[in-house]
């Protein structure tokens, strides 16, 4: 467990494979939706490098809500629209930020964090939320992380248990 850092891979292809991988184990048997998203965060976290913050907001009542993550204490609600978050939720699309400074509406929760990428997560046509990840460092995401991370998301929509939301 917990080796997926992408120096160890060829490819961030291979390392999201990977991730994905030991996503789909954690999730193998376990239907409570707060652990299997808890432990979701806690490996996107502690497996890919030079995170700060990762986690998940949930689309509840029109605005989204602070769902399981690793990091500092995050700002809780968040309207559709607003900051990267609710920009990527109501755009329906990935949402790479090099640099969160030049991002207008940004939401800072964490002042470490440098560059950001969130992808909206889309359950048979339903928004349910998004995936949040946070570095400390400039241009920390790219094209690939994109990729990778909207499979992961993907994937794990159809195994998720979104009764227990
Ligand atoms: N920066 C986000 C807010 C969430 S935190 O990064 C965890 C945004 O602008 O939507």
């Amino acid at each position: 467990m917990f080796s997926v850092a992408r120096s160890q891979h060829a490819s961030a292809e291979e390392a999201y494979s990977d991730l994905l991988a030991q996503a789909r184990a954690l999730l193998e048997g376990e239907r409570d939706f707060t652990a299997n998203a808890a432990n979701l965060a806690s490996l996107i976290f502690h497996t890919l490098p030079d995170l700060n913050w990762a986690g998940f907001y949930w689309l509840k009542d029109g605005e989204l809500v602070l769902g399981p993550f690793q990091g500092k204490p995050a700002c809780v609600r968040i309207a559709l629209g607003r900051g990267v978050c609710g920009t990527a939720a109501r755009e329906r699309r990935t949402l790479v930020v090099p640099d969160v400074d030049a991002f207008p509406g940004h939401i800072a929760c964490d002042a470490a964090s440098a560059s950001e990428i969130v992808v909206p997560i889309v359950e048979d046509g339903t928004l349910r939320g998004v995936l949040d990840l946070d570095s400390p460092e400039l241009a920390r995401f790219d094209a690939e992380d994109a990729e990778g991370l909207e499979l992961f998301v993907r994937t794990l929509v159809p195994r998720m248990n979104w009764k227990g939301l």
